[in-house]
């Protein structure tokens, strides 16, 4: 029995240290790449704003686009960052973490949902550590993947109560469903979904939203361990 606490401890401490690896990468992107951009969008723009005769019409329009361009490639930066380290996480918490990731996920996805989130509870006062947020937060950003790219969905929730022992995230969506083949492909993205459970002990189903299409994933998470 203790050789499995061992084993989980040691993967643990590996996704301890792999997070800590994308946090600074997204700290290099953010010192390095994004500055980078920032500087040559603000040379592109004192020329752009050059009187009239200093330039042709050609020359204009091509240093419009290049602002433009840069500016789509300052966006595609912040959301690389963002994904590879949530911020929101280490500065408002899980609860407002999630509920970000839900907003963007919708308004990035080529056919944005509509979204609603509830958290009836006083996240705060559950005693979850560091990595066991940071490893629902990436479950859930995995089941927000999946929403945009496969379910073609109209309206997702997400909703985060306390169940018994446990506090359950709820993720439904209304889209086309999950097919029995898709869900038994054993793909990355829900492989890894399973083993970040795992390793916090947490219950991971998929349901059928019943009486309508769509997908829920629930998340269970057991509290109090900690207190012990
Ligand atoms: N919310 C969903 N709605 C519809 N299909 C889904 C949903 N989530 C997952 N799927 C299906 O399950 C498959 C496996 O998902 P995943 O392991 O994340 O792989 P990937 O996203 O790389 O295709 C997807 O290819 C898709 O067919
Ligand atoms: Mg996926």
């Amino acid at each position: 029995m203790s050789t499995q606490r061992d084993l989980i401890e040691g993967l643990l401490q590996f996704v301890t240290l792999v997070e800590s690896e994308r946090k600074l990468l997204a700290a290099d992107l953010h010192d390095q790449t994004l500055s980078d951009l920032r500087e040559l969008a603000r040379l592109a723009r004192r020329l752009f704003e050059k009187p009239e005769g200093a330039m042709s019409q050609e020359v204009r329009n091509g240093l419009a686009k290049l602002i433009f361009g840069l500016e789509a490639a300052m966006d595609e930066v912040r959301r690389a960052m963002e994904s590879l380290s949530p911020s929101a996480l280490d500065t408002l918490g899980l609860a407002p973490a999630i509920e970000s990731c839900l907003a963007r996920a919708s308004q990035t996805c080529e056919r944005p949902f509509l979204t609603r989130f509830a958290c009836p509870l006083r996240i705060d006062d559950i005693n979850l550590t560091e990595t066991e947020q940071l490893l629902i937060y990436r479950i859930v950003q995995e089941a927000l993947n999946n929403i945009s790219k496969h379910a073609g969905a109209r309206f997702v929730e997400i909703v985060i109560m306390r169940k018994g022992d446990s506090v359950l995230f709820r993720v439904s969506d209304d889209g086309r469903g999950m097919t029995e083949s898709s869900d038994l492909r054993r793909a990355r993205g829900i492989e890894n979904m399973r083993y970040r459970a795992r390793l916090i002990g947490a219950e991971l189903t998929w349901l059928r939203a019943t009486g309508r299409r769509g997908t829920v994933v629930e998340v269970r998470v057991p509290i109090g361990r900690n207190d012990e």
